[in-house]
């Protein structure tokens, strides 16, 4: 039995990184009812600390059968690099900010979620933050894109 864990990062942990949490859980559950995974997210930055998700990210998930509305935002920890099997940043500045905690697992997997996606035609989820509703379903899009694919590679390997 494959079994993973799965931790995704942002910046705030309020939209994009809890988004792909939502999503992973949904699809791994209705598509992968074999693969044990253990799924968090986490922000880089300590700002919205101990906060539930954008409502507007709660609401575009909701939309999607997703429920996201349980998740509290929390900062990523060093010791977040060795519990976790992968860590999936949403865009280049999370991934370095990951990487600042080094010392990784060297198991650890450290990397873009979007590279999971490569018909996607991105490398990055982009923050939806100061942005309006179609950046939300722009984010929802990708992050089923990269799901799917992260669980076939599980599913494979
Ligand atoms: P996230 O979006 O990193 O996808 O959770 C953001 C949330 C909050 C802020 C920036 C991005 N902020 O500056 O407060």
């Amino acid at each position: 039995m494959t079994t993973a864990r799965v931790l995704f990062v942002c910046l705030g942990n309020i939209c994009r990184s809890p988004t792909a949490e939502g999503v992973l859980r949904h699809l791994a559950a209705a598509e992968a009812p074999d693969l044990v995974l253990e799924i968090d997210s986490a922000g880089t930055s300590s700002y919205h600390i101990g906060e539930p998700p954008d409502p507007r990210s709660i609401a575009a998930a909701a939309a999607r059968g997703i429920d996201l509305s349980g998740l509290r935002a929390r900062q990523i920890t060093a010791a977040d690099l060795t519990r976790f099997d992968y860590v999936l940043a949403m865009d280049e500045a999370n991934l370095a900010g990951v990487r600042a905690l080094r010392p990784c697992a060297a198991t650890t997997r450290v990397q873009l979620f979007l590279d999971f996606f490569p018909a996607g035609g991105e490398r990055e989820v982009p923050d939806p933050y100061e942005r309006d509703g179609s950046a939300f379903e722009h984010v929802l899009d990708l992050c089923e894109g990269a799901a799917r694919g992260l669980l076939e590679q599980l599913r494979g390997g």
